[in-house]
């Protein structure tokens, strides 16, 4: 395997890397693909809305979680504005996943529902004091750590839009400093507003990035709560470029779509943070993936388990195509995961349907898991990938 110069530099391993909550995309099967690339790194769910949880939240969570009982670097998203109901759900997680190492409450994605914002999620954002109820009834329901995960300012429409002023600041100063009066031990602020008429894709394309506000804040706080970067990072070298930028304590730095783009980066990141300088080699990551979706069949769609590998061989065929060179991956690597995959496809997730090629042709791979995901799957992950 090759080193980029990022890789040789290296990111300061003081710092946590998360793997963003991303509905229909980090459930199980994504999370297993990452944590056998990246072990270190934190994964977290997606998005649970508590009352899909309950009433029968038990048999909710194993069918989720189920296997990770001792993964110490998974953190689970819950989205709701009950605190009775979010106390509840916060109650039994905990003892059914005792290792979980934060439980998190979504305050920044701006439409959960079609139609319009609900009063969860970003909506809560204009509602300090309702947020600040939320996080003190997970936190006294709880010893695992609890922590938010928000926007840097919220507006209505796209028209009341300002700029960032010392009023906008004041406001995210005081909502922050109510979470962690709470009890919340972690803030993650992603860089950018959150705009409640927009749609969700559109709230991460119209409202700008600014990592100065992010940085301020972690200065303002630094001792007090944890804060968590997210937005926008979209390679090794940003990640890096932007920490080397970075005087301010910044705890951790959070990534959703480039990881979705390019997973095999993950062996990239892994070997910059990881503490015992152990790195997955990514051909028995994948093989262990493989193994993974043969054993659990049964309890996932083959969507749910082919949609991993498609993201890899994706990032495999624009590197293949494209000629990047300075990739993790040499063409030996590249070829070699080929046949993995195809082997893996062909001879036993797609039980035949998929037929071996007789030479190294990705257009063709990449085009077999049409079927296998399903046509929508495949549709919306290219819409995600052209975001950023
Ligand atoms: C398809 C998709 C689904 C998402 N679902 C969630 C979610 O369930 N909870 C959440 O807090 N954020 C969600 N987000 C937002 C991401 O966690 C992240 O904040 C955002 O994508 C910005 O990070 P990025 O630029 O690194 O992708 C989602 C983003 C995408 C692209």
């Amino acid at each position: 395997m090759k080193c980029t110069a990022a890789m040789v530099t290296g990111l300061s391993t003081s710092s946590e890397f998360h793997l963003a909550p991303m509905q229909c995309y980090t459930n199980q099967p994504l999370r297993k693909l990452y944590s056998f690339l990246s072990p270190t790194s934190i994964k977290w769910t997606e998005m649970e809305k508590v009352d899909d949880l309950l009433p029968n939240i038990d048999q909710a969570l194993r069918k989720r979680l189920d296997g990770e009982e001792h993964e110490h670097n998974l953190i689970l998203q819950l989205g709701s504005n009950d605190e009775i109901k979010l106390g509840d759900c916060v109650r039994i997680a905990s003892c059914l996943y005792p290792n979980l190492k934060e439980i998190n409450l979504n305050c920044g994605c701006p439409a959960i529902d079609t139609g319009g914002a609900p009063s969860y999620g970003a909506s809560l954002m204009k509602d300090a004091s309702l947020t600040a109820k939320l996080v003190e009834s997970m936190v006294s329901a709880s010893d695992i750590d609890i922590s938010v995960k928000c926007r840097i300012g919220v507006f209505d429409t796209a028209e009341d839009v300002v700029a960032m002023n010392s009023k906008q600041y004041e406001y995210l100063h005081n909502y922050i400093s109510s979470i962690q009066h709470s009890g919340a031990k972690h803030v993650i602020l992603h860089a950018r507003s959150a705009i409640l008429s927009l749609s969700p894709v559109k709230n991460r394309i119209v409202p700008q990035l600014d990592y100065e506000i992010v940085q301020q804040i972690a200065k303002d706080f630094d001792g007090k709560v944890k804060i968590t970067l997210n937005g926008g990072i979209n390679s090794l070298d940003e990640l890096k470029a932007i920490q080397t930028n970075d005087n301010s304590n910044i705890s951790s730095y959070m990534s959703g779509r480039w990881c979705l783009r390019r997973p095999l980066d993950l062996a990239g990141i892994e070997r910059t943070l990881s503490y015992n300088g152990i790195v997955p080699d990514v051909k028995s990551a994948i093989e262990k993936y493989i193994d993974y979706a043969l054993a659990n069949q049964n309890r996932f769609t083959m969507s749910e388990l082919c949609l991993p590998l498609y993201l890899v061989v994706s990032q495999l065929q624009q590197d293949y195509e494209n000629g990047v060179d300075d990739s993790l991956l040499s063409w030996r690597d590249i070829e070699t995961l080929y046949d993995t995959i195809e082997d893996g496809l062909v001879m036993h997730l797609s039980t035949g349907k998929v037929k071996k090629s007789s030479s190294i042709n990705f257009k063709k791979l990449a085009n077999s898991f049409g079927p296998l995901c399903g046509k929508k799957v495949v549709s919306k992950w290219k819409r995600n990938r052209s975001e950023l």
